[in-house]
């Protein structure tokens, strides 16, 4: 696959070189060519690097990592992104104390009504850079969720792709407005990590359990409740 990474920061820099691992073809975007270069000379292989407007053009998949700021101030002309799949990362910006608003619109549903013409798939907001690190080996054994949502099902059966081969373990959670659950996800993550001092590799896994034998409880009555 072919794969921009929009501003090559810690996500774009982690990500990118994680898939050119697993060989792909990538291109560091930086607001820099400079900076583009650098982050494709540190990863190697057989990465390339320049400018966001070049990325783009690159990449059938992109990763947006610009949190919050119009994709017609990252590119001369946004068309250049028409078409392709847009991954959107980003959290909130963490407010004081975590006394957040709540999600009426997520980040990934913005960027969508943005650039109508892109497929936006909300991925990768639930971990820090540090577990990144860990991939794809042994990050693999500890089924790590990325929760995936998006409306153009191919391009989420892509991301999901991109997902499971650096190690994580795909949670389809279907359409891009359930973006808005994940990025409170990212939001409760990062407290866990920051204020709760369980430490960067705090993160969140979905299991899926096999039916008890008995009900000895009783099981699950009909609910009265309004
Ligand atoms: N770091 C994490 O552990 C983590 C984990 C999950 C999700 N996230 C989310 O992922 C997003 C990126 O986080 P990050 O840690 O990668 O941040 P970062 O290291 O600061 O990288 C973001 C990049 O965005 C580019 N940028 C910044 N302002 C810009 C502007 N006005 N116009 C164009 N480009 C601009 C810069 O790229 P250039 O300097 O190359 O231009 C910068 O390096 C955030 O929304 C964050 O909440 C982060």
């Amino acid at each position: 696959m072919k794969i921009g990474i929009i501003g090559s920061g810690n996500m774009g820099r982690s990500l990118g070189i994680l898939w050119a691992e697993q060989g792909h073809e990538v291109f560091f975007g930086s607001r820099t060519t400079k900076k583009g270069k650098e982050v494709a000379e540190i990863a190697g292989q057989t990465t390339q690097g320049g400018s966001n407007d070049e990325a783009a053009a690159f990449g059938d998949v992109l990763l947006y990592t610009v949190r919050g700021v119009h994709p017609a101030e990252v590119f001369s002309s946004t068309s250049v992104i028409d078409n392709k799949i847009l991954i959107d990362c980003n959290n909130q910006e963490i407010s004081e104390n975590f006394d957040y608003p709540a999600i009426t619109q997520s980040l990934a549903e913005k960027l969508a009504a943005e650039v109508p013409n892109a497929k936006v798939v909300k991925a990768f907001n639930t971990m820090a850079q540090e577990l990144f690190e860990l991939a794809p080996i042994p990050l693999k054994n500890y089924n790590v969720s990325v929760f995936v949502a998006g409306d153009d099902e191919s391009a989420k059966q892509t991301v999901i792709q991109l997902v499971q081969e650096i190690g994580f373990q795909a949670i389809n959670c279907g359409e891009l407005r359930h973006a808005r659950l994940i990025e409170s996800a990212g939001d409760l993550i990062r407290l866990l990590m920051i204020q709760q001092q369980m430490g960067s590799y705090a993160t969140i896994s979905v299991r899926s359990l096999p039916p008890a034998e008995t009900q000895r409880l009783g099981g699950r009555q009909a609910s009265n409740l309004k």
